[in-house]
């Protein structure tokens, strides 16, 4: 069966929700990029995410609650995590935490740890899918692994529309962060950055009242318990240079910022951080179609706020492979 489009209205969102119980994949809209949902405590659904994405492993999932109240039924909270979601839920924020014996969490979306990544979204619809399905919800970002996350329901269609398991696409317009949640762990070495995202680090580290660790240079420990960061996982096909203040004439540029009127893309042009994470994926996307066999020069991004998380979806697609 084809995959359906559908504007994310009730009753769009009611036959989603049967989709998900029934063990069928449900793309959906999230505040920060769409996600590949499943019924999260159903081993096979979940495990067709994995097959629907392609993925070379088998990466730990993020689940997705309604609310913090559930959330603690299926994993235990530490008392700066506790803090970190009254903050920031619902929101931008993952928080890694140990699963509890009694969840009924499918094991898959743990990937083979003891944790489970957790977070309440703040997008209505997808607050409604929720509702609607009545389960907790696995969804990994709703691309092809390897491809750029999707921040618009074409950009699924394009990556995901011939995939098997996929029923629906909910279509709920852009979304406005356009970049992943920021992951947090806490093993205890303390609080790690496991992945930057839309919530900057300087705003968690404002309320936990300590600077977050980092991912490499925390214990063993919080360095095994993020597989997920491969490092070509945000992969144009086009060759890309960062830090480029002068493209050459061969290379497509991609600019930050007021003076670069020359660049044939910009990700914002009056140097706004939050434009341009929102503008990345898409303009990522356009850049790479535009590209037609040059390489790409990306101007250099300021590394504060949101710019800690640009830079590093920059560089994971400037890697090489
Ligand atoms: O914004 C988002 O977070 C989107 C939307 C759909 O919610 N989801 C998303 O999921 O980006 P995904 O699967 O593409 O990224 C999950 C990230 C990976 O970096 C993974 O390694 C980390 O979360 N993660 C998940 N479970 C983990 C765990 N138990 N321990 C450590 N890291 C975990
Ligand atoms: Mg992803």
């Amino acid at each position: 069966m084809p995959v359906e489009l559908r504007d994310a209205d009730d009753a769009a969102i009611a036959a989603a929700g049967e989709h998900l119980r029934e063990g069928r994949l449900v793309a959906f809209p999230t505040e920060t990029v769409y996600g590949l949902g499943a019924d999260a405590t159903n081993e096979r659904a979940v495990a067709s995410i994995f097959e629907a994405k392609g993925r070379p492993t088998f990466n730990p999932l993020i689940v997705h609650v309604v609310e913090l109240a559930e959330a603690k039924r299926h994993v235990l909270f530490t008392a700066k995590a506790i803090l970190l979601a009254e903050a920031f839920w619902p929101g931008g924020i993952t928080l890694v935490l140990p699963r509890l014996p009694t969840s009924p969490l499918s094991l898959l979306v743990s990937a083979g740890l003891n944790t489970a990544a957790i977070r309440v979204p703040a997008h209505p619809i997808a607050q409604k899918l929720l509702k609607a399905t009545g389960r907790p919800i696995a969804a990994p970002s709703a691309n092809a692994s390897g491809e750029i996350s999707p921040t618009r329901a074409a950009h699924v269609m394009a990556s995901l529309g011939h995939a098997e398991t996929l029923a629906m696409v909910l279509d709920g317009g852009p979304c406005v962060l356009g970049l992943e949640s920021t992951v947090i762990g806490f093993p205890n070495a303390g609080p790690t950055l496991l992945r930057p995202g839309a919530v900057a680090r300087g705003e968690i580290e404002a309320v936990i009242g300590q600077a977050l660790l980092d991912a490499d240079a925390a214990s063993g420990e919080a360095g095994r318990s993020s597989p997920g960061q491969l490092a070509s996982h945000y992969a144009p096909r086009a060759n890309i240079r960062l830090n480029v203040s002068a493209p050459r004439d061969d290379e497509i540029w991609l600019g930050f910022g007021s003076n670069q009127k020359s660049a044939a893309f910009n990700l914002s042009p009056s140097g706004d951080l939050t434009e341009a994470a929102a503008n990345l994926f898409a303009m990522l996307r356009a850049i790479d179609d535009a590209a037609d066999g040059r390489n790409i020069a990306v101007a250099p991004v300021p590394r504060e706020g949101l710019g800690e998380a640009i830079n590093d979806r920059l560089a994971r697609a400037a890697a090489p492979r």
